[in-house]
């Protein structure tokens, strides 16, 4: 709530105080809610910084509710306001059949409670948390990231992969690095060494090693791949 006036203060002090004593407090606190400790947004924010040289736009496939989205925005807002940012995502958690390969394929227990994360967001959601965040920058494609298809001229020069399965890392892999500037980089994340979501981490391996290029791994998990610059 804005707090620019002495009536408005009044208001927000009545509102919080009321939460606070109300089976509702836990969504009045401030809560840390990246899945990125603050080295990992740091390391973000230099990858991103390193990736705007190169032209074209900016892509998160899977953005959940939209923290990063909000976090790397108010950060592209400073410093290139012109360029679009993208996000994918079913706003309903895992697909049934990127679950069904992690469990057929990649020996996954189908009941373990991972597979059942992210289900309680929508588009809504997600539009009303960059609107109160002043973002308008944002395009979203509700789908998929295995089915939707992008206009034919969108390039990038940054995409973030966080869609955690093997089978949509995939899918994000393919669809972004088809779509990357001579320069530019992805970033997938879930890339540390014994995790539930290690289907990224392999399908970073596998595509790096198809393209004949080298992978880093910064800030212990996150995965970063470099198109080579056109000399
Ligand atoms: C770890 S969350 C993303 C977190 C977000 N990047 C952040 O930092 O706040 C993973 C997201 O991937 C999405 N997702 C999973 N499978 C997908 C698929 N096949 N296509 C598109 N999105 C998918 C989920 O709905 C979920 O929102």
């Amino acid at each position: 709530m804005a707090t620019d006036s002495a009536f408005a203060t009044f208001l927000d002090r009545l509102a919080r105080t009321a939460l606070f004593y109300s089976p509702l407090r836990h969504f009045s606190l401030y809560r840390y809610r990246y899945a990125f400790s603050p080295t990992q947004l740091g390391a973000l924010i230099a990858l991103v910084d390193e990736a705007r040289r190169a032209p074209g736009d900016f892509a998160e496939v899977g953005c959940y509710r939209g923290y990063t989205t909000a976090f790397l925005n108010r950060h592209l807002d400073e410093v290139c306001p012109d360029r679009r940012y993208l996000v994918i995502d079913t706003f309903g958690g895992f697909t049934p059949a990127s679950v069904n390969a992690e469990v057929t394929a990649r020996g996954k227990r189908a009941d373990d409670r991972a597979f059942r994360k992210f289900t309680v967001n929508s588009r809504r959601v997600f539009e009303a948390t960059m609107q109160l965040n002043g973002i308008h920058r944002v395009d979203i494609v509700a789908g998929d990231v295995a089915t939707v298809a992008l206009p034919p001229a969108r390039r990038f020069c940054f995409g973030l992969v966080d869609v955690d399965l093997y089978a949509p890392s995939v899918a994000a892999l393919n669809l972004l690095w088809s779509r990357l500037s001579p320069g530019g980089l992805l970033v997938v994340d879930d890339c540390q060494a014994n995790h539930v979501y290690d289907g990224s981490r392999q399908a970073l391996e596998e595509f790096a090693r198809a393209q004949g290029l080298p992978f880093e791994i910064r800030a212990s998990k996150l995965g970063v791949l470099r198109k080579p610059a056109v000399p």
